[in-house]
């Protein structure tokens, strides 16, 4: 049995299963026993619930991204999580039953002085580290810890969908940080188009609704359940171009989440004049593209357009995300939702299917 820090050794401990990697070895992602994790001092104990599997979790399972705690080998998974408190210790904001969610970043230890200011999510010597992606343990387990300044409690309501947090607190810092842009000048936003209607670019339409704006999402597929959700928010659906999605209504912000090259160009020449774009998207490197480099240039000048990208979260966004989430329609939620995977067959959830919106695995389902 592989030794996890943090997690007991002792003879007679009990185990439970861990969705594990070993970070750049390939076909090394595997549910495995490991031991019970044992809360330190005043943390908290919590049994999973649900995980949700995105783009930087396929990513650590094919060898592209991730680091295993130091002197570990094998890096536990998962950063969105769900689970609800089995132990918390006396005095502390968390009973048993609580529903929680863990934040994924830690501060750098020097610390940096955004991280100093609880701007984790802005740090600045990159020595950050992430739960699940980055040296420290993540979420995907039977049985998690966690501080209780790094869990955010829940609506008890939200059980079904309160694993969306973390996808949902990348995009109310994008909406934060947008409106914070924003308001150098006058700012009256009235359109928002959104590129990618995956999990990230339709909690981003959401968002934009809950704003009262005139959202546009657009996307490469016509089937599937992506064009509905996009309509039953109330939003407009596009297939096709970022030029033809936007015809002569220019918006005012552009939420790029496909990471996609040729997109991530004509999303920063089709704004209108002072025009916002957030990019969310991570993309692989090495793929190149002819710009006319002048001419966006010239764009970005003379309209004051700013292009700026987005990652992560800090506790403000978690209170944010939790907000947001909540005043959603729960069903709406529920439908992004497309597959529930029991943690045994977690290796489904990392072969994507073209219906997929978010694949959560469920830690409950035994
Ligand atoms: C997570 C972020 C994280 C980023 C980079 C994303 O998938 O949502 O919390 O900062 O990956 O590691």
């Amino acid at each position: 049995m592989a030794f996890f820090r943090g997690y007991s050794s002792c003879e007679g401990v009990g185990t439970l299963r861990a969705l594990t990697v070993r970070p750049g070895e390939q076909g090394s992602l595997r549910v495995e026993e490991v031991p019970d994790p044992v809360p330190r001092e005043g943390e908290l104990l919590v049994d999973g619930l649900a995980l949700g599997i995105c783009g930087t979790d396929r990513e650590i399972a094919a060898a592209e991204y991730g680091w295993a705690p130091p002197g570990e080998d094998r890096l536990i998974l998962g950063h969105e999580s769900l689970g609800r408190v089995a132990q918390a210790p006396e005095g502390s904001a968390f009973a048993p039953g609580d529903l929680v969610v863990g934040v994924v970043r830690r501060p750098d230890p020097v610390p940096c002085p955004a991280c100093a200011r609880g701007e984790f999510d802005m740090c600045r010597n990159g020595r950050y580290t992430e739960r699940g992606i980055k040296a420290i343990q993540g979420y995907g387990s039977e049985r998690w810890t966690v501080e209780p300044a790094y869990a955010v409690k829940l609506d008890p309501g939200l059980e079904r969908v309160g694993v969306l947090m973390e996808p949902a607190t990348v995009l109310a810092k994008a909406w934060d940080h947008i409106e914070r842009i924003g308001s150098r000048a006058w700012f009256q936003p009235e359109r928002v188009l959104v590129t990618g209607a995956g999990p990230i670019g339709l909690l981003a339409a959401l968002m934009g609704r809950q704003r009262g704006l005139e959202v546009h999402v657009l996307d490469r597929v016509s089937g599937g359940i992506k064009p509905d959700l996009v309509r039953e928010l109330g939003g407009v659906y596009h297939k096709g171009s970022v030029p033809e999605a936007v015809g002569d209504t220019k918006p005012d912000i552009i939420i790029e989440a496909t990471g996609v090259g040729p997109i991530v160009f004509d999303a920063v020449e089709n704004t209108a004049s002072a025009g916002i774009v957030c990019l969310t998207g991570v993309s692989a490197p090495g793929r190149r593209l002819q710009v006319d480099a002048g001419a966006i240039n010239r764009e970005i000048v003379l309209e004051n357009d700013v292009v700026f990208g987005s990652v992560n979260a800090n506790l403000r966004h978690y209170e944010l995300a939790a907000q947001a989430l909540a005043a959603a329609d729960r069903s709406w939620l529920e439908h992004l939702i497309t597959r529930r995977i029991p943690l045994a067959r977690a290796h489904e959830a990392f072969e994507p299917d073209p219906g997929d919106v978010k694949v959560v695995l469920d830690l409950a389902a035994g």
